[in-house]
């Protein structure tokens, strides 16, 4: 990639998505986040993913998330992403939140997936190479791992922060006893834990009672992922599956099979309460999951820079009245 004309906006922080501390840290994430699961891969358009990330930032979106297996092929999204920076960010590191993880297969062999010491420790030598990164700014164990003692993989993400690799330790789809007793672990190693991370929207909401409160008592940060339910939950899939949507793609991670004509009726019905209160069905569902300080921010995906605008401004309204949010709680059970 040569050099980009691309400057950041100079008034990104006074219009931007706004922050909310992540847990009781002292660490503030934007409200709304970018993922990198999809669309910025090789096989994806690889300016629009540029003008994604450029458009974003301007935004006041700080924090992009990736892991090792992102992309296809798995790892291209860190690549293309460390390009991008690197073209157009070069003097902005210390203004980004950069998150990756590793715990989902990545190579092939005993070493490249689960929880082990020895996946996860490559598994980010791997990532800070492709990115082009001396440290991330979080490490995630990307799932629990039911084979390796939650010792082993706690000591591997405290050792990380305590060698400058990573500066915080997120976790991502723990059971919540066990995330209990991963939490306690990290912080009798001095390395607590920052953030925990699951799937959390309309349709998806079994966490609200297991692990909300958990994370309440340990000052813990929540950060949402597919909260728009990979685009299930806007008004993309009402009229069939359009040509190059996720759930056309071959390599995509949302099935057709999951789009189903009761699936449908509830988004028909959701939207019709979205158009009510002057919002898409996109903005409404992300404005739902905002609507509680139990989330920290939401990571979103995104396959144009017009969704991520249509995004933002779902913050121009993210309060809902009682019979808003009973009825959405009927739909989305
Ligand atoms: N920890 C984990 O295990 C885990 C798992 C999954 C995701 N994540 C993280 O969470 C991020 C977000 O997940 P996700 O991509 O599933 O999130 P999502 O926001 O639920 O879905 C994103 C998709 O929705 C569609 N979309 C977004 N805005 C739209 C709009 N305004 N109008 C119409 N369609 C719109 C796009 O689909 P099209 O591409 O079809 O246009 C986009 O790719 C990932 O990138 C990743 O960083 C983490």
């Amino acid at each position: 990639m040569s050099q980009s004309s691309y400057s950041p906006h100079p008034e990104r922080y006074q219009h931007s998505v706004g922050y909310r501390f992540c847990g009781k840290s002292g660490l503030k994430l934007p409200q709304i986040s970018l993922g990198l699961w999809h669309n910025f891969g090789d096989v994806d358009n690889t300016a629009e993913a540029e003008k994604m990330i450029q458009f974003a930032f301007d935004n006041g979106i700080t924090h992009f998330d990736l892991a090792n297996n992102y992309g296809t092929p798995a790892g291209s999204a860190e690549t293309n992403f460390g390009k991008i920076l690197k073209k157009n960010f070069a003097s902005h590191r210390d203004e980004m939140v950069i998150s990756t993880k590793a715990g989902h297969e990545m190579w092939p062999g005993p070493y490249g997936d689960g929880g082990s010491r020895k996946y996860l420790i490559s598994s980010l030598h791997q990532s800070l190479k492709r990115m082009n990164l001396d440290y991330v700014d979080i490490f995630y164990s990307h799932r629990y791992d039911p084979n390796t003692p939650l010792e082993e993989t706690m000591g591997a993400l405290s050792d990380m922060v305590k060698q400058g690799k990573a500066l915080y330790i997120g976790l991502s789809k723990y059971p919540e006893d066990k995330a209990r007793e991963a939490f306690r672990i990290l912080r009798e190693k001095g390395t607590p834990c920052l953030i925990y991370q699951d799937r959390y929207n309309i349709f998806s909401r079994n966490i609200e009672n297991s692990h909300f409160p958990l994370l309440k008592e340990h000052g813990i940060g929540f950060i949402a992922f597919s909260p728009l339910a990979q685009g299930i939950l806007t008004e993309k899939y009402l009229h069939g599956i359009p040509e190059h949507s996720r759930a056309a793609l071959s390599y995509g991670f949302l099935q057709k099979s999951q789009i189903t004509p009761e699936v449908l009726a509830k988004v028909e019905e959701l939207n019709r309460m979205a158009q009510r209160r002057g919002q898409t069905m996109a903005q409404m569902a992300l404005a739902w999951c905002l609507r509680t300080p139990d989330v920290n921010s939401v990571i979103i995906g995104a396959s144009s820079v017009n969704q991520i605008q249509e995004n933002i401004d779902a913050l121009k309204n993210i309060s809902f009245t009682d019979d808003e949010l009973w009825r959405i709680g009927e739909l989305g059970a």
